[in-house]
């Protein structure tokens, strides 16, 4: 199966690209969007994490703002990094590690994977939609050789960054539209699934005793993803992008519905609600997932961590 993944590379972005790699599966490119962390910081951490993890496929930068909105990041929340850590923190990459960024942007580059493939492609988009909607407009005669577009974004009910709206959705609620008009084979997997998959402070036990050559580094980056929730009162926190990636490693894993989605857009009060009408009133325009095997992701996402911890 072709797979693509497009990401704004924080640490639950990380863990999915562990799970499809624990799952045997082959990453053919990685392209970068604005999410996160502005575009620097997200090149910057994909770059090191290429040298941490020993990535092989191409990193291509994308969009560095979302198409009509003005950028907007997580960093009140992840920090500047975009990658809250306990302790030590993804290397900054220097002029050398720097080079391993394709020359090709992500646009060309998904257009050049797609035309050359022989079957059917996987996308797995976990940060704003950005890139792949400018890749419709860019590219129509492509779309047709998606045969998933798995999105970790939105919500079928609550957001995160406002009350309205997941973050993904938040920042480029354009490029949702964008992308459901172009008629991409969308499957939604959105913060009311991802927030049934949690993780606890002493899933990091395992970790801190593995031998791998960044066991310290994993451990630190799940401490930190953890304190996200438990420096706010909370026990638990949520595993977004594993869920999505589980969708397509595991596809018993998570199910999905078919629904109609409709986007709040930038400069109303809603911005990035993503209104789901179950109802037969209209025709349904992606596929929603709706049940999620919380466990069964949650083990997945740990054996992932776990493994890259033990290399
Ligand atoms: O709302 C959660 C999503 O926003 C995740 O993909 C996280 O990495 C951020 O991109
Ligand atoms: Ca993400």
């Amino acid at each position: 199966m072709p797979l693509w993944v497009d990401t704004d590379m924080g640490f639950d972005d990380l863990m999915a690209i562990f799970l499809l790699q624990q799952a045997g599966l082959k990453i053919d490119g990685l392209s970068l969007v604005a999410g996160n962390a502005p575009i620097e910081q997200v090149t910057r951490n994909a770059i090191a994490a290429a040298g941490c993890f020993g990535w092989s496929w191409p990193i291509h930068r994308g969009a560095a703002h979302p198409i009509r909105a003005e950028p907007e990041t997580a960093a009140a929340i992840l920090g500047e990094t975009g990658m809250q850590s306990a302790g030590r923190q993804l290397p900054i990459p220097d002029n050398a590690a720097m080079m391993i960024l394709s020359q090709t942007n992500a646009i060309d580059a998904l257009s050049v994977w797609l035309d050359d493939l022989e079957s059917p492609a996987t996308i797995l988009a976990l940060g704003p939609l950005t890139n792949i909607a400018e890749f419709s407009k860019a590219h129509p005669d492509l779309t047709g050789e998606i045969s998933q577009l798995v999105w970790m974004g939105g919500s079928a009910g609550a957001g995160n960054h406002t009350p309205h709206a997941e973050f993904n959705a938040y920042v480029d609620p354009e490029a949702v539209d964008i992308v459901l008009n172009a008629g991409l084979p969308l499957r939604m997997v959105g913060l009311d699934v991802c927030r049934t998959v949690t993780m606890v402070p002493e899933d990091g036990a395992e970790l801190r005793v593995a031998t791998g050559k960044q066991a310290d580094l994993l451990a630190n980056l799940l401490e930190g993803y953890i304190q996200i929730a438990t420096s706010r009162g909370r026990e638990t926190m949520a595993v977004y992008d594993p869920t999505a990636a589980a969708a397509i490693a595991d596809p018993d894993a998570v199910g999905f519905i078919p629904a109609h989605m409709r986007i709040h857009p930038t400069g109303t009060e809603k911005r990035g609600m993503t209104e789901i009408d179950f109802s037969s009133q209209n025709r349904s325009n992606m596929m929603l997932a709706t049940q999620v095997d919380n466990i069964r992701v949650r083990s997945l996402t740990l054996q992932a961590l776990q493994a890259e911890a033990e290399r």
